[in-house]
């Protein structure tokens, strides 16, 4: 059995650390308490809970986006992608322009970004669809022009704000797969959002459950399988063991 990408690569440096991290929001709202969790270069870490628990204000902590009211949140490195739920590409650029958008930003080269653009659209599978306009793609390929915008940055920790939760289940699975192979590749350390057991279980080297609001961390649950997935692995009982475990502790968590 060979877990892979993690013999070679620089396996294991802490990314992103959150230590008993809380987060009150002006006006009082308790989002988050006591969050330990920490995602190492090689890990796909995935957290599941109920709307409003917290999940998207741990993310946008990660990305310090938004400042911890207690404890630490400790984010090792600068070169950090965030995808979110919504694809959030501008409509009046084509795709090529969107995902060279990033490298505008930082101030590279027409040339440089050009190359880097390309490869990323090569990557998640879009090329031929350079020239197209938003509004002319499926949701399953905008998407995957905005995981190509954030590849440009080529993150050390990447953010996943439920990417996929809008697009049909076939699609899903498609992209999960695109993700895992880049995963793979590219060897960041993932913090992945999802409302979806199975997508949380399929994804991850560990499923983190949080409880309803305010958001704390009810179980851990290590997922052994090799990367990338074998697609069959869903209809393993190993595979639906863990699913039932996941599920468990979120409904126990609610009840
Ligand atoms: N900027 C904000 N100001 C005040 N309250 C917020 C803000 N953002 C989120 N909240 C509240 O914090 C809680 C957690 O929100 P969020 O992190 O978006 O949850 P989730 O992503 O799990 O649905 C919710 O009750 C939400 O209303
Ligand atoms: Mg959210």
């Amino acid at each position: 059995m060979t877990t892979v990408a993690l013999e070679d690569r620089r396996v294991g440096e802490v990314l992103v650390d959150f230590r008993d991290v809380g987060m009150t929001y002006q006006g009082g709202t308790l989002a988050l308490e006591h969050i330990d969790v920490t995602v190492r270069r090689g890990e796909f870490v995935t957290v599941v809970g109920p709307s409003g628990c917290g999940k998207s204000t741990l993310l946008r902590i990660a990305a310090g986006l938004e400042r911890e009211t207690a404890g630490e949140c400790d984010t090792r490195t600068d070169r950090v992608g965030f995808v979110f739920q919504d694809a959030t590409l501008l409509p009046w650029r084509s795709v090529q322009q969107n995902v060279e958008l990033l490298a505008e930003l930082n101030g590279r080269s027409r040339a440089e970004r050009a190359v880097t653009a390309r490869e990323a659209i090569d990557l998640v599978g879009l090329s031929g669809f350079e020239k197209s306009m938003p509004r002319e793609l499926s949701g399953g390929m905008r998407m995957r022009a905005s995981l190509a915008r954030s590849l440009t940055l080529d993150p050390d920790l990447f953010l996943f704000d439920e990417p996929f939760g809008a697009l049909d289940e076939i699609t899903r699975q498609r992209l999960n797969d695109e993700l895992l192979r880049l995963f793979v590749a590219k060897g960041f350390g993932g913090l992945f959002i999802t409302h979806s057991v199975a997508e949380a279980v399929y994804l991850s080297t560990r499923v983190v459950v949080m409880s309803g609001r305010p958001g704390h961390v009810v179980d851990v649950v290590d997922v052994p399988f090799d990367m990338p997935r074998d697609p069959d692995i869903r209809y393993t009982p190993e595979f639906g063991d863990l699913v039932g475990r996941v599920s468990h502790s979120l409904k126990e968590a609610h009840a």
